[in-house]
């Protein structure tokens, strides 16, 4: 297995293996195994300790144990962060770009420096594997080197203008005012830096709300961005539960922007919040939400690729990737091999503790995740469209919040409603002749995230990849784990906004352009 990704480097030469040697990391995270971690928001001012509000936080791989507690942001506390932002963001603004650009630098340091901890804290509260922590923390890494090169490139200087003679024309970049950044729990270090990051080195203030599931590790993110020169008032973290801290927030007229990744219904509410305030400049909104992601296979396919494949792209993660396969189109001539290896595939995944390097799947992030997809696989169960479910043991499981790779028959993707987050994969047989009313029914649910076609037919994968509404598509291989500058990610319709993160417009959309002529 290459689990630490020895030698890869992004196109930007960006070390994608910040480790080389993967036993000193084991070791060292054993280290931050038993470390309780008490944490409060962080503020531009002094927080009061208020044991009323602290909240309890349990391993998703074993119920039992405790990793620390967090102590969540009140709303008045919240107001007050967003009067504290509005105070920094004019001397923020006014910071050159390049001492804004090298703090990022120094974060992406600090992460790496810090990579054992961050790790761990990743599998003791997201419940990732190894390999997924070691991804999350390379793309965070990515990010913040990448944002910083794009801030220079974008904001250091005045864009010069053509004009007549005795006339100067310049374009001016800058700050919008006070961002925002709410994030899920999926991505608790890359996706919650990402936005963070962009929108300060864009030369906004930034309050982050971290999922309620993963306050702890974004608490260690934030002080370690302190500790790389971030000032406090610029970059405060409000944890703290979503309709009571994020709703305090989004309703806030003075709140400039929102940059929000999550589930597709909060969005929609986020939406609803920021275009009912009084008297409010209108706001940015950029919403990177879910996916029903199909792939569509013909023929022509190699069947044991496509099944390393589908693997990957369903179950790493235990499915819990806005990017992972939810729907997997089979032209019905290769289908029944296809599903036979697939089973075989299923049979030898191994689900359990994240931590130890044998795992291939972890478990689901909390019991109410749990029991919404049980629920799932009860009714397609009851329908009689089971194909295959990896077993799991008790002895590895029965103390987790764990969902079995399961894998269905359904009649095509209308079937279904909306996202499932986790390890359930749906199988559709079409036969060739039908191949546009699969590609009609899959832009007509509107969800526009990642797509995958196998084929060997060149053109057959073109036309299709030109015909599906959706932001990222992938050909004869996995589509999860989009590379920072490379892939740059993210959907459309009722999958996101836009503009793609970890992408070279990303950047703009926190930013206002200032034309300025001068009649010399
Ligand atoms: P979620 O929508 O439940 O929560 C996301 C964030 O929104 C959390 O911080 C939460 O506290 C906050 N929130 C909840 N209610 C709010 C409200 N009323 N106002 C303001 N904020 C509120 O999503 P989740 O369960 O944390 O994450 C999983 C979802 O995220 C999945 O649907 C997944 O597809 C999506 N996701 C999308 C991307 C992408 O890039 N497109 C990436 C990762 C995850
Ligand atoms: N960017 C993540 C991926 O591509 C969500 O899997």
């Amino acid at each position: 297995r290459d689990i630490y990704g020895a030698g890869r480097r992004n196109s930007h030469g960006v070390n994608l293996n910040i480790w080389s040697h993967y036993r000193p990391l084991t070791s060292a995270m054993d280290g931050f195994m038993d470390t309780q971690y008490h944490v409060k928001p962080l503020l531009a001012f002094e927080v009061d300790t208020l044991d009323a509000q602290r909240h309890e936080v349990l391993s998703p791989y074993d119920r039992r144990q405790v990793v620390g507690s967090v102590q969540w942001t009140t709303a008045e506390q919240a107001k007050q962060a967003v009067e504290a932002a509005w105070a920094a963001f004019p001397r923020w603004e006014a910071t050159p770009v390049e001492e804004r650009a090298q703090i990022l630098e120094r974060f992406a340091d600090l992460m790496e420096a810090n990579l054992a901890e961050l790790m761990t804290l990743c599998s003791r509260e997201g419940g990732k594997l190894l390999t997924d922590g070691v991804d999350e923390i390379r793309e965070a890494v990515d990010f913040c080197r990448y944002y910083a090169n794009r801030a220079r490139e974008l904001f250091a200087e005045p864009m010069a203008l053509p004009g007549p003679t005795g006339e100067s024309n310049q374009l001016i970049m800058g700050g919008k005012g006070v961002f925002a950044c709410i994030s899920p729990w999926n991505f608790p270090v890359a996706i919650f830096c990402g936005q963070m990051v962009a929108a300060a080195v864009s030369g906004n203030s930034v309050l982050a709300k971290p999922a309620e599931q993963t306050s702890l590790v974004a608490h260690r993110v934030v002080e370690l961005l302190y500790e790389a020169g971030m000032p406090r008032d610029v970059v405060q973290l409000l944890p703290g539960d979503g309709p009571t801290v994020g709703s305090v927030l989004t309703s806030d007229a003075r709140i400039t922007g929102v940059a929000f990744t999550g589930g597709t219904d909060t969005a929609q509410l986020i939406n609803r919040s920021l275009a009912d305030r009084e008297g409010a400049p209108l706001p940015t909104l950029i919403a990177e939400t879910g996916g029903l992601n199909a792939m569509i296979v013909d023929s022509t396919a190699l069947p044991e690729q496509v099944v390393a494949d589908v693997i990957r792209s369903a179950f790493q993660s235990a499915g819990q990737r806005c990017s992972a396969l939810r729907v997997l189109y089979l032209q019905e001539d290769i289908a029944d091999r296809v599903i036979q290896i697939l089973k075989g595939a299923m049979a030898e995944l191994h689900v359990g503790d994240p931590r130890h390097l044998g795992t291939d799947v972890g478990p689901v992030i909390d019991d109410d995740a749990r029991q919404g997809l049980q629920a799932h696989i009860e009714r397609l169960k009851g329908e009689n469209r089971l194909i295959a479910e990896t077993e799991l043991d008790p002895a590895k499981t029965a103390e987790g919040t764990f969902v079995a790779p399961t894998a269905f028959e359904i009649d095509g993707i209308d079937a279904l409603e909306r996202e499932q987050f986790g390890p359930i994969l749906h199988i559709v047989r079409y036969r060739a002749s039908d191949i546009e009313g699969v590609i009609e029914s899959i832009n007509a649910k509107q969800y526009g995230l990642t797509f995958g076609v196998h084929s060997r037919n060149e053109s057959f994968a073109e036309a299709i990849a030109q015909k599906v509404r959706v932001g990222n598509v992938y050909v004869n291989r996995n589509i999860i784990g989009a590379v920072v500058g490379v892939q740059p990610f993210g959907g459309q319709g009722l999958s996101g906004t836009g503009p793609k993160a970890g992408g070279p417009h990303y950047l703009l959309r926190f930013a206002t352009e200032k034309a300025l002529t001068i009649n010399t």
